[in-house]
């Protein structure tokens, strides 16, 4: 198959940074994955399928598709669905057999750990389902299903638009699983769009602030966990920024340790358990630690000393997507300041191909 891929995917058309491009990019790829993938409802129909009857289903992926595919794992553990993440360079720890499916999240298609995790878990029967983002990849030719987000070619090393989508694409995957109704995902695109317009400005002021910082923790509760996961891993990235991410209560067995004065601690609230996470709030403040919130759904902060980005939806499961914007900036406006260039990380590349 060759893929068609316009000349403006691959210039910067007036912007700065292909992140900053991508990243305003992130609405429209999330409305075409959707829409793309329900456009082919048999092929989703069948993945959906595999899915439901499979014994356990390992999704496997590495850096920033794995945030997705925890996104993924958690909504349907929640139903009493057996869903092991298993990082992609780790597949040795898991046996899986032909009972089991997996599915393999790669915006590339050619990241080598994954493709060599789903090629062993083929080998011992399993039935692969992959998720990436390019035509005529690797993992989607290895794969029995092959599904596709539609981003477009992302420029940008770090994962931006890409990861919107998956995330899109996998509540939709989810929601078919569970057998909710689908109405929520019409306003995917807005919230995306809306979550950016609603958060630069805040998102320039927080990542301004943590750019002087050498370490900051990422706080998160239920979905906001892997959305901490991935915002900690895109300012350890462009902005070589120490950053951890933690579940929100469990920060007091030991991370709390390194909070003193001014130690910034980013909480991600997707308006989950908010009573809980405003205890975990109070106890970093009352450390003194310099306090940021990003939410989505329901307000957090409990005094005006806290920056706090709000963003309204409409429906809780569209949580994730409203989050994702503002953490990408926070990562993006860092960099900027520390004079970095957010397109072109030391030590990364786009597809790593060798283990
Ligand atoms: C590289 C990049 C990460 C990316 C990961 C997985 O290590 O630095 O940003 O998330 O690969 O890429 P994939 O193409 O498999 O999603």
């Amino acid at each position: 198959i060759i893929q068609q891929i316009d000349s403006s995917a691959t210039s910067l058309q007036g912007y700065e940074s292909f992140m900053m491009k991508e990243i305003r990019e992130s609405w429209g790829a999330v409305r075409d994955t959707i829409v793309g993938l329900m456009n082919d409802m048999e092929k989703l129909g069948k993945a959906v399928k595999a899915m439901d009857k499979a014994r356990r289903i390992l999704v496997v992926a590495a850096g920033t598709s794995y945030h997705a595919g925890l996104i993924f794992a958690s909504r349907l553990m929640r139903t009493g669905k057996t869903v092991i993440p298993v990082i992609a360079s780790e597949y040795e720890n898991v046996k899986a057999g032909g009972e089991d499916v997996v599915l393999v999240i790669s915006q590339s298609g050619e990241t080598m750990d994954s493709l060599l995790a789903m090629k062993s878990f083929k080998n011992s029967g399993s039935f692969v389902v992959s998720l990436t983002n390019t035509l005529g990849n690797s993992i989607s030719y290895y794969s029995d299903i092959a599904l596709h987000t539609r981003a477009g070619p992302e420029i940008g090393v770090a994962a931006t638009k890409t990861f919107t989508s998956q995330v899109g694409a996998l509540l939709l995957i989810s929601s078919l699983m569970i057998g909710e109704n689908l109405d929520y995902l019409k306003e995917a695109e807005s919230t995306v769009s809306s979550s950016f317009s609603k958060s630069i400005g805040y998102a320039e002021k927080i990542g301004v602030d943590v750019s002087k910082k050498q370490s900051l923790y990422y706080l998160g509760k239920g979905l906001g966990v892997p959305m901490a996961m991935e915002g900690a891993l895109k300012i350890k990235e462009i902005a070589y920024i120490h950053a951890e991410a933690y579940p929100a209560g469990e920060s007091k067995h030991g991370p709390i340790a390194l909070v003193e004065k001014d130690f910034p601690v980013i909480f991600v609230n997707t308006g989950e358990h908010v009573d809980e996470l405003r205890n975990n709030l109070k106890e970093m403040q009352s450390r003194k630690a310099r306090v940021y919130v990003v939410s989505a759904g329901s307000e957090l902060r409990s005094d005006q000393e806290v920056t706090e980005i709000m963003i309204d939806i409409n429906d809780a499961r569209l949580a994730p997507l409203a989050l994702a914007p503002p953490l990408q900036l926070i990562a993006y406006y860092a960099a900027k300041e520390r004079g970095l260039n957010p397109d072109r990380p030391r030590n990364l590349a786009k597809t790593v191909t060798v283990r």
